[in-house]
């Protein structure tokens, strides 16, 4: 058996629970897809998992529009012409793997490492890190937040209390 296509790492970990599953099966199903095509697999398994491969990305895609969207992620625009670039050349696959047999796994494996590194390394992790320092900067101000709000308790409970002492 030849050694995973891609492995995953904890660098890859959103935090966010759907989106790292999504992004799991994605590289289970690349690992599948590569071990297919490194064993010279030509039967509809392979158009099964390149099917599967297409079914998965959309829905990652869609996951990671709706959170740039939810967190503001200023490359959105971008992100999401990459996300639409992906998705015609997935579809574009599938129609070659019923027509050019013969260059079709050349191209797939050209495609993985195109979307593995110039993207699911690159721009992904960009996204990801803005949503962590994002969240960061959220619980350092709820932090903030919950501070001032003791202190006002505090400042208004020894107000009382003096009060209290006093009649
Ligand atoms: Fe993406």
């Amino acid at each position: 058996m030849s050694p995973a296509f891609v492995d995953w790492c904890d660098e890859y970990k959103t935090g966010n629970a759907q989106l790292d599953r999504q992004h799991q099966q994605l590289f289970e199903i690349i690992n599948k897809l590569y071990e297919l095509i490194e064993r010279d697999y030509r039967t509809d398994f392979l158009k099964d998992t390149l099917d599967r491969l297409i079914k998965y990305s959309v829905e990652y895609f869609n996951t990671q529009e709706f959170l740039m969207s939810s967190y503001q992620y200023l490359g959105f625009d971008e992100h999401k012409r990459i996300h639409d670039q992906l998705k015609v050349k997935l579809k574009e696959l599938r129609e070659n793997l019923e027509t050019k047999q013969s260059s079709i796994n050349a191209e797939i494996l050209d495609f993985l490492n195109q979307m593995l590194l110039t993207h699911l390394k690159e721009e992904d992790l960009k996204m990801i890190k803005f949503f962590q320092e994002k969240e960061d900067s959220s619980t350092a101000e709820l932090t903030k937040l919950r501070r001032t709000k003791l202190a006002i308790n505090s400042y208004y409970t020894r107000n009382m209390l003096n009060r209290q002492k006093k009649s």
